[in-house]
């Protein structure tokens, strides 16, 4: 059942890695760290509830790999992801003497992935990460492709860095202790990566949302692989976002604005839901997205249980503030990727303000 996906990025010095997929993976994390990175010292970032799960079992592991390793636990959470634990994680790091060839270990899902890996970008101007992650939107987004960073209260991840991980190991074994709104949450970001760039991924799942569970660990993991796969050919086209790695963020122009309205109540996933169908919509409305796949798509998301109407209490002045932030706008209007077809998107559509406010109405 394991996986191994190459991310080859060549630009300046080689700078590629792989994505382990393979259950039970967790348990060989010490022996993949000690094979490359002997005599190092590791720092293990996690958050609170993750360490409660694994943290024991992978520091232990590491002592027994020779290592001393030092763990840093942050309060589970998107709060999380914010200046001042961002400066008690360096502090830590830096307390417990850091070194250029160190090696941070994230381990947890995306709040502690883009959080450790914004550390690793920036402490004493950048250290190699290991990306660990354990929840499904970290294994088949966050952790795959760099992008690290933190939230300003004025809106998500808008401060951050490009920081390639030196290897990511996914355990699809440990989605089995996610509460079951986490697990829909990563869905969201497959049936995302499957709407934007492959038709017959797409029809995979949608034929088989009933198997898109934690237990179906052989499914899972050809799941996991697939789209793992499809957004690694992006980044190796695009690394940097200049174009084509825009598809992957079909779904989150309007979910990053509902997501920050809603004062982070609705999940990322829910959110990303909730803004594919609508900005389908508009594809729709424009003439660029046929009905039957706006439906098609309204129907995978809905199969797995994920929202895609905005809720009633939703404060939509806020909505429309944050979009007017969005960092991916031009001049305080944003532009969006639509979808044109099932697995094909296209990339800075600019859409007229009525037709935003309609689809929000
Ligand atoms: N989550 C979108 C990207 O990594 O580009």
């Amino acid at each position: 059942m394991k996986r191994t996906i190459p991310v080859r990025l060549r630009e300046g010095k080689d700078r590629s890695y792989e994505v382990l997929i393979s259950p039970g993976a967790l348990a060989q994390l010490p022996s993949l760290i000690a094979s490359r990175w002997k005599g190092r010292s590791v720092f293990v970032v996690t958050d609170s509830h993750v360490n409660r799960l694994y943290g024991r079992t992978v520091t232990r592991g590491l002592v027994a790999a020779g290592f001393d390793p030092v763990l840093i636990d942050v309060p589970p959470g998107e709060e999380s992801k914010s200046i001042d634990v961002y400066y008690a994680v360096l502090t830590a790091l830096l307390e417990n003497r850091i070194r250029r060839g160190s090696v941070v270990i994230a381990l947890g899902g995306g709040v502690v992935g883009d959080l450790a890996g914004f550390a690793s970008a920036s402490v004493l101007r950048g250290v190699e990460f290991v990306q660990v992650p354990t929840s499904l939107l970290a294994q088949v987004d966050s952790s795959v492709g760099g992008k690290v960073g933190i939230d300003h209260h004025l809106g998500k991840n808008l401060i951050g860095a490009f920081h390639q991980p030196s290897l990511v190991v996914i355990d699809p074994l440990v989605l089995k202790t996610l509460p079951p709104r986490e697990f829909r949450n990563g869905l969201a970001e497959i049936i995302k990566i499957a709407a934007a760039l492959d038709r017959k991924f797409f029809s995979l799942l949608a034929r088989n949302a009933a198997k898109l569970r934690p237990g179906q660990t052989a499914f899972l993991t050809r799941v996991i692989a697939t789209a793992v796969g499809l957004k690694a050919a992006v980044v190796e086209k695009d690394e940097r976002e200049a174009g084509l790695r825009k598809v992957l963020n079909l779904g989150h122009t309007l979910g990053h604005a509902i997501e920050t309205a809603s004062g982070f109540s609705l999940r990322h996933g829910e959110t990303v839901a909730i803004g594919m169908v609508l900005e389908a919509r508009m594809a729709a409305t424009m003439g660029l997205l046929s009905i039957d796949h706006l439906m098609k798509i309204k129907q995978a998301l809905e199969a797995v249980g994920l929202p895609t109407r905005i809720p009633g209490k939703l404060d939509m002045r806020r909505v429309h503030t944050s979009l007017a932030l969005d960092k991916k706008g031009k001049d305080g209007m944003p532009l969006f990727v639509l979808p044109k077809a099932i697995g094909a998107s296209a990339i800075d559509v600019p859409v007229p303000d009525a037709l935003i406010r309609s689809v929000l109405a």
